[in-house]
């Protein structure tokens, strides 16, 4: 099956690079479950942490509004027409489950569609592992930092992509001078521990 997802994940629209998907699954199976990512997109790193989740007998909650950030938008780097409504809005919701069931892992991953502001405040099922992909602002990553660290259990692990981003590098070292070590991290990806 892995080897399946891993063409899926490999042909969905995503800015993962190789070693990431690999190294992200790997990070979801060695903790408990449930797992959180923010910033799910058309699917690609759901992929690689929802067949953690599966394996492990547990679920992904993947969270985003599907309405794209900033830097998505027409005219940006990261514009993609084809995941243009007819209405002419930014909808990647319909692409995220098309990639859910291509992978056959509608039991393991869990959409949540909403934003970390609407959702966060909400919340309240503890964590094992979150993946940290939405805002690429300060403000959202710090967010998100706050929201999804408070959830998640002692030795959890929070991952974060694009890292070389100074804002999101900002988000994570004050992350650190609260409850949370730094452990190894892969290409893009940081990765903190929480302490207790
Ligand atoms: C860089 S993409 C995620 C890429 C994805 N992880 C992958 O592997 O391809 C960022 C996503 O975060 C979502 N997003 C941005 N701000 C958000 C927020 N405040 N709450 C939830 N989702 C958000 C956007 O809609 C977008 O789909």
């Amino acid at each position: 099956v892995i080897s399946q997802r891993q063409d899926i994940a490999a042909k969905t629209y995503g800015w993962l690079n190789d070693d990431e998907g690999p190294f992200l699954r790997g990070l979801a199976l060695s903790c408990v479950g449930p797992y959180l990512e923010v910033g799910s997109y058309c699917g690609k790193s759901t992929v690689w942490i929802g067949d953690a989740a599966e394996t492990n007998g547990t679920v992904l909650f993947a969270l985003d509004h599907h309405q794209g950030s900033p830097e998505m938008m027409e005219g940006s780097d990261c514009f993609n027409p084809a995941v243009i409504d007819e209405d002419g809005s930014h909808d990647t919701l319909t692409q995220f489950r098309r990639t859910l069931r291509s992978a056959g892992l509608q039991d393991s991953v869990v959409p949540v569609v909403g934003a970390t502001e609407i959702v966060g405040p909400l919340w309240a099922i503890p964590l094992g592992f979150v993946f940290v992909d939405g805002s690429h602002s300060y403000e959202g990553c710090s967010l998100d930092a706050k929201t999804w660290g408070s959830w998640l259990r002692p030795n959890g692990l929070m991952a974060f992509h694009d890292v070389t981003i100074p804002d999101i590098a900002k988000a994570i070292d004050e992350t650190l001078e609260g409850d949370f070590e730094e452990v190894d991290p892969c290409n893009t990806v940081r990765v903190i521990r929480k302490c207790s």
